[in-house]
């Protein structure tokens, strides 16, 4: 193998005339470059300004002798990886292992024997380029590596998206389908029931016109409160019929939502989106015991219908929302609302490049400098084990801009809340289509 290289010298250092014009006698005839100092400063200076392949180094030199100049080189980290040969005429064991323990890699002894010189230069040589190949190699295998767990991870993520979202898609439809039949069922009734209690009430009315009541009817019609009951009987049956009235609602948003859990592409419309999550996280809006109710203040705006994954939108909407009740719980947990409502505002609109703008924000803890920057990697949490997986705002971060080629954006300060920006161009382009499938 050829240990000759273009660029590549090597640098002889000795005070020493003779022993320089022989060692550099013998590279030259054996083709490599070289140059040389004449003590070990101005070895030091050259070497940091040029890296040599090699350096050949004297020990007995005037000034700073060859064991400290080894000793300053391997302190440097420019020249510190630079193999280092001590050529001396001190022969005792203790300098040579002095030598080594200075990281020198060899050691040649004076006076030089051709041969000898060539042959320890050329194992150096090639052990360097073997060094740095396989460093090379390790450096490649890594950022291979890194690609690759990267790549696994945005897998993962994906996975966990889809299954979440096909989990909850599934749980949402059949709860909605299993609400349905019976609240159909109820509601289709109450209609003909509330006819009849009107004809019953208004023969009941019209035997109390016609007969005079004996005792016993009499009796049963003053324990039983008949005028109250008749009165309070139209008015049960209207509040079940609100009752039904907002139970169909709420399976119809639950419908809304699972049905845009396929994984296609439809025209929607993203308020629906929005109404039918806030009213699934319903629950946990509500105040309980010292917790106030949360305020939900929507600034909606003239959207069109937009071409996207309404389900994987709702996945979006569902995890900012519920981080932003997380946000308001902790605050009050905290005590940092101070007087205010707890409330998450969300505003949607168009702006003039024809992209749909939706924010969403909160009063709550909001979120510090060094944790924002992490905001959007996979499994980045800061909740206890068990309640956050971490996963919710890179599944945001996934559909919004790889699928939707859209813009996430969050505007956060500690203590001051956090705000959400979502944008998503409304026009899906043919391309697009083609890239999100
Ligand atoms: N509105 C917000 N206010 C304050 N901090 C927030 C807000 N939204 C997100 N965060 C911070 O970002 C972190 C990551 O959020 P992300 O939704 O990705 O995961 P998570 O909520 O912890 O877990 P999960 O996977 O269950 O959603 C949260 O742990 C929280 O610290
Ligand atoms: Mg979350």
């Amino acid at each position: 193998m050829s240990t000759i290289t273009n660029t590549g010298f090597i640098l002889i250092v000795d005070d020493n005339p003779t022993n320089l014009s022989v060692l550099s006698e013998v590279l030259s005839n054996a083709g490599y470059k070289f140059r040389v100092a004449v003590n070990g400063e101005s070895a030091i200076l050259q070497a940091e300004r040029n890296q040599p392949q090699l350096i050949l180094l004297d020990v007995e030199m005037p000034g700073i002798d060859g064991f400290e100049t080894c000793r300053r080189l391997k302190a440097n980290p420019i020249t510190q990886n630079i193999p280092l040969i001590f050529t001396t005429a001190l022969a005792d064991t203790n300098s040579k292992v002095k030598a080594f323990s200075l990281g020198a890699v060899d050691y040649i002894p004076k006076p030089f024997a051709q041969e000898e010189v060539l042959a320890r230069v050329r194992v150096h040589l090639q052990l360097k380029q073997l060094t740095e190949s396989l460093e090379q190699q390790v450096s490649d295998i890594s950022d291979g590596l890194r690609l690759r767990t990267t790549a696994l991870e945005q897998a993962q993520v994906q996975l966990v998206q889809q299954e979440k979202l096909s989990t909850l898609g599934e749980l949402i439809a059949g709860i909605a389908h299993e609400i349905n039949n019976p609240i159909n069922f109820i509601a289709s009734n109450l209609a003909p029931l509330q006819e009849y209690i009107r004809d019953v009430t208004e023969i009941i009315q019209l035997y109390q016109q016609e007969y005079q009541p004996t005792e016993k009817i009499s009796i049963a019609i003053e324990d039983t409160d008949l005028e109250f009951v008749l009165e309070d009987m139209a008015k049960i049956l209207n509040s079940m019929k609100c009752g039904t009235d907002r139970i169909k609602h709420i399976s119809g948003a639950l419908r809304t939502f699972s049905r845009s859990s396929g994984d296609s592409i439809m025209s929607a419309d993203l308020h629906q989106g929005l109404d039918s999550t806030l009213m699934i996280l319903q629950h946990r809006l509500k105040g309980k015991g010292d917790f106030p109710h949360i305020e939900i203040i929507k600034h909606y705006g003239k959207l069109p219908e937009v071409d996207c994954y309404p389900g994987q939108m709702n996945q979006v909407f569902m995890n900012i929302l519920a981080n932003a009740i997380d946000a308001l719980d902790e605050a009050m947990i905290q005590g940092k609302l101070n007087a205010c409502t707890p409330k998450i505002e969300i505003t949607t609109a168009m702006d003039s490049a024809q992209w749909i703008v939706i924010q969403i924000s909160d009063n709550g803890i909001g979120i510090s400098e060094s944790h924002k920057q992490h905001l959007f990697e996979p499994l980045f949490t800061t909740k206890p084990v068990g309640k956050g997986t971490g996963l919710g705002l890179s599944i945001v971060h996934q559909i919004v801009v790889e699928k939707h080629h859209g813009i996430l954006e969050v505007d956060t300060q500690p203590g001051q809340g956090a705000k959400f920006m979502i944008k998503i161009p409304v026009i899906a382009t043919t391309s697009h289509h083609n890239q999100r499938s």
